[in-house]
């Protein structure tokens, strides 16, 4: 094993994906997965690479400075990949405090055990912070974010996440840390928790339930299969410049309501219901407070520089995700009942949670 990599948030959506990614892809790396499990976290993501001989779960609380401090001495990481958040907009609207805890409180700490832990020898180290196209704010019907944007978050979530981004570059620019931050725009895909808009539609379509779509639906969001961002971010950790900022999108923006319709279309074609009836089940409810009007990325600084670009098509992407969803009914009724939480001390403890 020539290097340990710290991935934090592994058991949550993007996380797995990365860490299974990681697994896979690179059986010379030592890859700790660090995560609370949180609600958001679900150790059945991760089940196919658990046994996997270069893969190790630690639960750990990134808030917690001596519990942190314990893991580095202990697993001596040559890099941490920062995903652990507090990631749900409506959540942080309900109750902003463990955002603020976890993203800006959590990431501090990370960064201050990094700066400590590799003090002197930054040599091969690296800190790459996951962020959000969100810290740059609302778009209008034109334009895009670039990396220069100014930030301008709106919610309590990207606020928090705005916060933790200046704290790593703040940490780059007093400490020489070397640090990566990429901001990325909405994911979809396999294994997101179902409160988020696409895994929510399609397991209200599969129980026949309401689809709540805020105000009009006429927010625009630029969707991103999980897996090309996984892609972008194995090649910014491999080749992008310390002290840097990328953009991540997917060309790719849907007004909700446009998405929701295209999602319906598909689901009935696949279930064999009548065209039309999943359709019926979109209902308008009361807006999202503050809600961010469109998100927009511009990510030709990553394509020109690193030759990424989105492989995914949405077409594809959503009947992939659709599919999954389908066949992976189990997963999605240990995540609505709970069971899920349960996996974790039967796999590592053989106790109740
Ligand atoms: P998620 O909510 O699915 O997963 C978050 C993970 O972090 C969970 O496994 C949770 O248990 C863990 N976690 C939370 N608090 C923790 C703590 N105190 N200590 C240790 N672990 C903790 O989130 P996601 O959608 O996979 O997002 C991952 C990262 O990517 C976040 O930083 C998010 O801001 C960012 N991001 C998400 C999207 C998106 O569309 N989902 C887009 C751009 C960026
Ligand atoms: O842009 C990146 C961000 O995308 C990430 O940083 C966040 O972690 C991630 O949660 C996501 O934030 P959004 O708020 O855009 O995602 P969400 O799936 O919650 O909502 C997508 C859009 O759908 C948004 O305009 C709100 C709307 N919506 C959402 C839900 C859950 C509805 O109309 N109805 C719903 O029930």
């Amino acid at each position: 094993m020539n290097k340990t990599i710290l991935i934090s948030g592994g058991a949550g959506f993007i996380g797995s994906h990365v860490v299974r990614h990681f697994v896979k892809s690179y059986p010379e790396y030592r890859i700790i997965n660090l995560d609370l499990l949180t609600y958001a976290g679900n150790l059945e993501n991760l089940k196919d690479i658990e046994k996997e001989k270069n893969y190790l779960f630690v639960r750990g609380d990134i808030r917690n400075r001596e519990e942190m401090k314990r893991l580095f001495e202990e697993h001596r990481p040559d890099a941490v990949i920062h995903l652990a958040a507090e990631s749900h907009v409506d959540r942080s609207i309900s109750d902003p405090t463990e955002f603020i805890s976890t993203n800006v409180v959590g990431t501090g700490n990370l960064l201050t055990l990094a700066r400590d832990y590799w003090k002197g020898s930054y040599e091969g180290k690296l800190f790459y912070h996951i962020s959000t196209d969100e810290v740059f704010g609302s778009l209008g019907r034109e334009g895009k974010f670039r990396e220069d944007t100014p930030y301008d978050p709106k919610s309590p979530y990207s606020a928090s996440k705005a916060g933790a981004d200046h704290l790593v570059r703040a940490f780059a620019h007093t400490y020489g840390l070397p640090a990566v931050i990429s901001n990325c725009s909405n994911n979809y895909g396999p294994y997101q928790f179902p409160e988020k808009l696409i895994p929510l539609a399609i397991y209200r379509i599969m129980n026949g339930e309401e689809i709540p779509v805020y105000g009009k639906g006429e927010n625009i969001r630029d969707w991103l299969y999980v897996e090309d961002h996984a892609r972008a971010i194995d090649l910014l950790f491999h080749r992008g410049q310390p002290g840097e900022t990328y953009n991540i999108g997917g060309y790719n923006e849907w007004k909700n309501i446009d998405l929701l319709r295209l999602l319906c279309r598909l689901a009935d074609e696949r279930l064999g219901n009548d065209p039309g009836s999943s359709e019926r089940l979109i209902s308008f409810v009361k807006d999202r407070a503050g809600h961010d009007l469109r998100y927009a990325i511009d990510a030709e600084k990553i394509r020109k520089e690193l030759g990424w670009e989105p492989r995914v098509s949405f077409q594809e992407g959503l009947a992939k995700t659709l599919d999954w969803y389908l066949s992976h009914r189990e997963w999605l009724d240990h995540v609505i009942t709970g069971e899920y939480r349960q996996y974790y001390n039967r796999q590592y403890y053989d106790r109740p949670f």
